[in-house]
């Protein structure tokens, strides 16, 4: 009982932060560090904090890709062409309107 009290104290809390920042236009830099809260893991866990990339498990640097080329890419995985699952997966779960915040953040990174 007290748990699942907690779980959804938990999920208001969360509800609180992530809907009026989901009804607004995403922000890339957030789904970038922390999700889109729709499915979309944070890019920082797998590309870096800073989208440097991560050479021990594959995951490109992004930072400073133009952003058409971060775009295009996404809609290939999207797509099912190429990447592996975990970017089809998350290419999949960004909406149009996500996926060109988080480009825009991307590219504008040194
Ligand atoms: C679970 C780890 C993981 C997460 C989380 C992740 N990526 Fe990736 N990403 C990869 C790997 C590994 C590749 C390389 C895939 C390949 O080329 O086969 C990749 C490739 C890419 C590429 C292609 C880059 C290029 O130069 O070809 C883009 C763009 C990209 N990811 C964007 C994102 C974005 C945006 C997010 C967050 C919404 C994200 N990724 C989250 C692991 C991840």
């Amino acid at each position: 009982m007290r748990l699942r009290h907690l779980a959804t104290l938990a999920i208001t809390v969360v509800g609180a932060f992530t809907a009026p920042a989901l009804a607004e236009s995403p922000n890339g830099q957030q789904i970038f560090l922390h999700g889109d809260g729709a499915g979309a893991m944070p890019c920082a866990a797998c590309h870096g904090v800073n989208a440097g990339g991560n050479t021990s498990i594959g995951a490109p640097k992004l930072a400073g890709l133009p952003e058409g080329v971060i775009k295009s890419a996404l809609a290939h995985f999207a797509n099912g062409e190429g990447g592996n699952a975990s970017m089809q997966y998350i290419a999949q779960a960004l909406s149009p309107a996500e996926t060109d915040a988080v480009a825009g953040y991307l590219s504008s990174l040194k």
